[in-house]
């Protein structure tokens, strides 16, 4: 930023880095850590690359904000414009998860429901940047936005005691968060803030929504759309990856991997992370558990290495779908005797 005061800052980051040994030793692995971005003011990682962005706006002197979202990025650049005291004009999918499209519609974003992929919604909201004078935080000053997710690199590194991890997986939609991970870890390495940098980058995706993945699996460079998603992880169903060649090229520099994950996977990725170690994940996170456990399985992560996992979003934001997982409500009359037929 060259003028600080156009800083928009609602506290994203600084958030918790787990040691789970609860969640390693289901999964039989040395060393498991969950970096837990679901803390962050609106319960995603998406608040980093919005604060940058939104103040990166401010300070260009635009007036209103607005972005083309599966339903994180709209609920973190909607709080990031009532911080900041401008409109915001977000566009989703109309199939978007109930939460998030109620998240961002209560900061006072105006909601653009299109009827279609987020890929189409996309397109319709790189038409509207050039028809109207928005900073659309992903699309025509996507450089700021996508440099927002690198502090969650810089911050693993700092609380692995100044030093990369072994391996980190990390959910993929557009591509964005795996290359700025990337970037900072290396960013660290120039400075010298970390000796070496030998980390294995695993990019994890649903297998309903799964084009870098299978870009890997062929050895292919060119990553081919996927034209109609079908995953519960809706924040992951992004069928033409904006930085699918990018993350790919990171993935193979890195000496990493790129998996999938079924529906079914995801869902209990989602039960296990939180009954293991307490934490409330959205499908995307269940992807990343998911995505470890068949590799763990298959012997590309080797039991004796350390893992960060990165859990990006809340359990809260996708209620519709983790409820059906869920045993249904047993009600009860305030009686001991009812109470004992329920515990048994
Ligand atoms: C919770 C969550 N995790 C991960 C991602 C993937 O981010 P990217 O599109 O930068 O790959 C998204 C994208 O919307 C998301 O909402």
């Amino acid at each position: 930023m060259e003028d600080e005061r156009r800083v928009v800052d609602l506290g994203a980051g600084f958030t918790t880095l787990h040691e789970c040994k609860r969640l390693a030793k289901a999964l039989n692995l040395k060393r498991l850590y969950v970096k837990d971005d679901t803390v962050n003011p609106t319960n995603s990682f998406k608040d980093r690359p919005a604060a940058v962005a939104v103040s990166k706006a401010l300070e260009f002197g635009f007036k209103a904000v607005g972005c083309a979202s599966t339903g994180n990025l709209a609920a973190a650049t909607a709080a990031h414009a009532a911080k900041a005291g401008i409109p915001c004009y977000v566009f989703v999918p109309s199939n978007t998860e109930t939460n998030k499209v109620l998240q961002a519609a209560t900061y006072g974003a105006k909601i653009i429901a299109v009827k279609g992929t987020y890929d189409e919604a996309n397109r319709l909201a790189a038409q509207a940047s050039d028809e109207y004078d928005w900073a659309l935080v992903n699309i025509n000053i996507r450089p700021y936005y996508t440099e927002g997710s690198k502090t969650l690199a810089y911050e693993v590194c700092e609380q692995l005691g100044w030093r990369a991890p072994e391996n980190i997986v990390i959910p993929m939609g557009s591509g964005a968060l795996l290359c700025a991970i990337w970037r900072g870890l290396n960013q660290f390495r120039e400075l010298d803030l970390i000796d070496g940098l030998e980390t294995r980058v695993v990019g994890a995706q649903p297998k309903g929504c799964s084009p870098i993945v299978s870009a890997f699996k062929s050895n292919s460079e060119d990553v081919t759309p996927v034209e109609r998603p079908e995953t519960v992880t809706k924040s992951l169903a992004i069928g033409d990856p904006g930085d699918g060649i990018y993350a790919l090229k990171v993935i193979r520099e890195s000496r990493g991997f790129a998996e999938y994950a079924t529906d079914e996977e995801i869902l209990e990725g989602i039960k296990l992370l939180a009954k293991t170690e307490g934490i409330f994940a959205e499908p995307a996170g269940g992807v990343t558990i998911a995505v470890l456990k068949r590799l763990i399985d298959s012997g590309e992560v080797p039991r004796d290495e350390e893992v960060v996992c990165c859990v990006t979003g809340s359990g809260f934001k996708s209620s519709e779908t983790i409820l059906e997982t869920v045993p249904k409500l047993v009600e009860i009359e305030p009686t001991v005797e009812e109470l004992k037929k329920v515990i048994g």
